[in-house]
């Protein structure tokens, strides 16, 4: 047995993971199964599911895309992918298991009777193995080919079995077409099918949001304006853009992170108890936060885009360097901005926010700074090291919690400092987490859209957005404006330092 089989038979912890609903049998159809995303994301996600036994019994996974191949070609290359991406070691049993449900069809939804070689391929596969025609459709294909797609599944949909559409990112490019697109989708599915994807939702320590908040009794009493002084959000990236620029260049960090990943992270911290932990209540709090966050003025948001630097020891190229973006691009790859949410809770209490390629370091935190103590009566040498408390919610890497609290440094007289009290995913499960990708995919086959994005929620995103964007057209600053490897611009300190604070630093 491997170290990690043992650990599944023997921690009791996991335990929560082998409680779940078994899916029903079911279909899912990759679309843009010779893509990225499927290599690196959906087959590790799979073949963790099947190690785990967390698929149907009766299953069947079909590649699309207009790449020529067939079954064999497809699971070996997909054995490949699995054997470089997957966090788990590789067993030969699992992957044949899993292989042998899997299916390619090589062709273009675009081209006039596309779509019959999969409708005859899945009418197959369900008389042999009575997969109820049960559907999951998953659009991992850039956003132009979408409609083409919708339209021939929306027109073939099965009248017994249930069918689900996970859409990925980008879900538009701002609201009009997030509209369009919510629209088109609604003209053949039901919005309770529609998965839309933002994988933030589906990371462990999102999620853990959610128990730090609801399962304590102790947070909540104080989770308001007035305990906190602010929250800091910051998703800070190393990498730059990995050949993307076709994508990057028209997003930006804006609508790359901020739109989604960004926008959740804030709704989750800020969003009031919701009363059960369906789908429905979850959305709709945390809409009402979307709702109330105002568009910012223009000197509450800031933009950057990276020069050369070094970044973890080695010099990297400039975004303007990089393959495909144009030497004079205007596309920023930073954002930091102020917020706030204008309701009774939160009311004059800053979001502060940032996020950006090349980075100093990966690290996605939220931090819950709480306002100083009215009167620490130890005076003000002995509390130098002292700072407000904070309470850090580690989303990765080193996921995890920690409080910073003040406690007396040893020795006589009475010397305060700030420690921390941390709470180590590592340490405290002894279990490597699952990927987002596992849990996103799994729920989808049980049908808990609890942790995908709903379309209104997508649509007020998009406004904050827009607003933002719109205001961008009046000015044009002078990028590169941060050396990659650093923090952001130097504009990004001064958003906080105006209002006597500063970003937290570890
Ligand atoms: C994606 C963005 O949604 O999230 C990428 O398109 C970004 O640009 C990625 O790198 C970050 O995800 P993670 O899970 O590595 O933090």
């Amino acid at each position: 047995m491997t170290a990690t089989e043992h650990q599944q038979q023997t921690n009791p912890l996991e335990e929560g993971l082998l409680l779940r609903r078994t899916p029903d049998p079911c279909a899912l159809v990759i679309f843009g199964a010779s893509g990225d995303l499927t290599h690196k994301k959906l087959m590790p996600a799979l073949y963790a599911l099947m190690l785990r036994r967390l698929l149907p019994a009766r299953f069947a996974i079909v590649g699309v895309a207009r790449t020529d191949g067939d079954d064999d070609a497809f699971r070996s290359d997909m054995k490949d992918a699995v054997q470089k991406h997957a966090r788990d070691v590789f067993r030969k049993d699992v992957w044949d298991e899993l292989a042998q449900n899997m299916h390619y069809v090589a062709t273009d939804f675009a081209d006039d009777g596309g779509e019959n070689k999969l409708q005859d391929l899945l009418t197959k596969l369900d008389k042999e193995r009575d997969l109820g025609e049960n559907r999951v459709y998953y659009l991992a294909v850039p956003p132009a080919a979408f409609p083409t797609i919708v339209d021939e599944l929306g027109k073939r949909r099965s009248a017994s079995g249930w069918t689900r559409l996970i859409v990925e990112k980008p879900f538009g490019h701002d609201l009009e077409s997030a509209r369009e697109l919510n629209t088109m989708l609604r003209e053949h599915f039901e919005e309770n099918e529609i998965f839309r994807i933002d994988h933030y939702l589906g990371k462990e320590t999102v999620q853990n949001m959610n128990a730090l908040r609801f399962a304590n009794g102790i947070f909540e009493p104080i989770w308001n304006r007035q305990f906190i002084d602010h929250v800091q959000i910051t998703v800070a990236e190393s990498i730059g853009i990995e050949g993307r620029s076709g994508y990057y260049e028209s997003a930006g960090a804006i609508r790359d992170i901020f739109q989604n990943h960004l926008l959740q992270l804030l709704a989750l911290t800020a969003m009031e108890p919701p009363v059960d932990f369906t789908a429905e209540s979850v959305r709709n709090e945390k809409v009402k936060v979307l709702k109330a966050l105002h568009t910012p003025g223009p000197k509450s948001v800031v933009r950057g885009q990276y020069g050369r630097g070094y970044v973890e020891g080695e010099e990297v190229v400039a975004y303007r360097e990089e393959q495909g973006v144009a030497p004079d691009s205007m596309t920023e790859t930073f954002v930091a901005a102020k917020l706030y949410v204008d309701n009774w809770r939160w009311a004059d209490t800053p979001f502060y926010v940032r996020m950006g390629k090349r980075l100093a370091r990966r690290e996605t935190t939220i931090a819950i700074q709480f306002k100083r103590a009215p009167h620490p009566p130890f005076g003000e040498v002995a509390s130098e090291g002292l700072r407000p408390n904070v309470l850090l919610v580690h989303v990765q890497p080193d996921e995890g919690v920690s409080l910073a609290i003040g406690a007396k440094v040893p020795g006589q007289g009475m010397t305060i400092r700030t420690v921390h009290m941390d709470f180590l995913y590592g340490g405290a499960f002894r279990t490597s987490l699952p990927e987002a990708y596992e849990r996103l995919i799994l729920d989808t086959l049980l049908g808990d859209g609890t942790l995908f994005t709903r379309a209104d929620e997508v649509e007020e995103q998009w406004l904050l957005v827009d607003s933002i964007v719109a205001a961008w057209q009046r000015d044009r600053p002078s990028f590169p404006n941060y050396a990659a490897g650093t923090w952001g611009p130097p504009s990004a300190e001064d958003l906080l330092q105006r209002d006597g604070r500063s970003w937290r630093r570890n």
